[in-house]
């Protein structure tokens, strides 16, 4: 079932008796007068789809949150065709087929999901809104689709853990450090966390130019313009003020030689397997032994080597392209892995899903689930918790009427026929 959220009306009432409190009828007034927050508050927008979200995103956090999350690697083709290849695809209208009793439910590594969406792991979501971790887990829970908390989260695992009824899936990158490696999934497993997502494409970084040109930090550095920018995202400063958890909560503290908060770029510098092969893959797989998803697989090849080291699921994606900078689409590469290891290994898809449009075509490719990064994000630094429902509707509500008028009622049901792809989708490459 979709759960209900307020409205925007309740929504932005609750805020504006936060704000009274919080500083006063006086000072409120001022700021309705001169923030961009206030003036979008005042306007009160009516959320249709994922970029209306977006907008509100880019109005309400601070500019160097908003940029680690909408940016790619280098000169961002690939950012931008994971989006733009989806468009390419076409959906078949279908009429006269019954749509009553639809069913957008299923299963993702054999849990029930309410849809074959699940929330991709994002570093550094609790800068984009205070508690941002906290927020997104209980609005996925609540929604029915899982949660995958990043190990680069502000919120730690025990917070979320403490924060949410049920299990999550967690994240981790392939680290050097076997004993910092097994100290973070011990505290997973204590955390009752279901799954674990093992990050396959980030042994060392693509650049992202937004990010070094804004000194991103978190907690972050207070500069002139840093300062300047943030004076302008009241509310957000507001909330931040009001929590305890501004730092890297899963290293802060439990990683050797990171106490302060300051050690910790040279830390992730120094942390990742740059010397990454695919015993080491099968090494850490071995180490949880619960449920192992494998994210960051573009290739026919690697699919196969994933296949065979015993991974629940793979997930085809290019880490939103902001690693390899020219590498394709995962929507276009998806078919060619789901016809080499689809009978194997549940496949799924990742990087460029902005609507259930996008779902529904990946899903007819032959994805068994979905990932969401960014559009979760939007909602989350637009309106916190309710932001990342009312994302989940959106695409909720966009994946059942399109599916529909396709002439399908069960997603499970969901196959190549309701698409019409070009020829020459994929590409020829030599
Ligand atoms: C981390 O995984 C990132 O993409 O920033």
């Amino acid at each position: 079932m979709v759960p209900a959220t307020p409205t925007l009306l309740e929504n932005d009432l609750q805020l504006e008796l936060h704000f009274d409190l919080a500083i006063g009828p006086f000072r409120a007034n001022w700021f309705i007068k001169h923030t961009n927050y206030a003036r979008s508050e005042i306007e009160m927008p009516v959320i249709t789809n994922i970029y209306d979200l977006k907008r509100l995103h880019k109005r309400r956090t601070p500019k160097m949150f908003y940029d680690y999350c909408e940016s790619g690697s280098w000169t961002e083709q690939t950012f931008r065709e994971n989006v733009t290849d989806f468009d390419k695809i076409r959906l078949r209208q279908r009429i006269a087929v019954n749509m009553e009793g639809r069913s957008t439910a299923t299963q993702m590594i054999g849990q029930d999901v309410a849809m074959p969406v699940a929330l991709a792991p994002v570093g550094l979501t609790g800068m984009q809104r205070a508690d941002g971790e906290i927020k997104a887990a209980r609005a996925a829970e609540k929604f029915g689709v899982p949660f995958t908390l990043s190990t680069m989260s502000i919120c730690s695992i025990e917070d979320v853990a403490e924060n949410t009824e049920k299990p999550f899936w967690f994240q981790v990158y392939t680290l050097k450090d076997d004993d910092f490696m097994r100290r973070l999934l011990d505290r997973a497993k204590d955390a009752n966390c279901s799954a674990i997502v093992i990050t396959v494409d980030l042994q060392i970084m693509g650049q992202r130019h937004k990010d070094l040109k804004n000194g991103l930090s978190a907690p972050p550095k207070l500069t002139p313009k840093s300062i300047a920018d943030m004076v302008t995202k009241v509310a957000w400063g507001l909330e931040m003020l009001g929590t305890k958890r501004r730092f890297f909560g899963n290293i802060v503290g439990h990683a050797k030689g990171v106490t302060d908060p300051s050690s910790l770029s040279s830390w992730t510098a120094e942390a990742f397997d740059p010397a990454l092969d695919w015993d080491r893959i099968a090494t850490l797989r071995r180490m949880w032994d619960g449920k192992v998803i494998l994210k960051g697989i573009l290739d026919v090849e690697d699919a196969k080597r994933a296949a065979e080291i015993g991974a629940d699921a793979i997930v085809v994606s290019n880490h939103g392209g902001r690693q390899l900078d020219g590498a394709l689409s995962s929507i276009r590469m998806l078919e060619q892995i789901v016809e080499a290891v689809g009978d194997k290994v549940e496949v799924h898809l990742d990087s460029g899903i902005r609507s259930g449009q996008d779902v529904l075509k990946a899903v007819a490719m032959g994805a068994k689930g979905t990932y969401i990064g960014r559009a979760f994000v939007h909602g989350l630094g637009a309106m916190g918790e309710a932001g990342v429902t009312k994302a989940l509707e959106v695409i909720h509500k966009e994946l059942d009427v399109s599916m529909a008028l396709c002439g399908r009622r069960d997603i499970k049901e969901v196959d190549r026929d309701i698409l019409l792809v070009p020829e020459d989708f994929a590409g020829r490459w030599a």
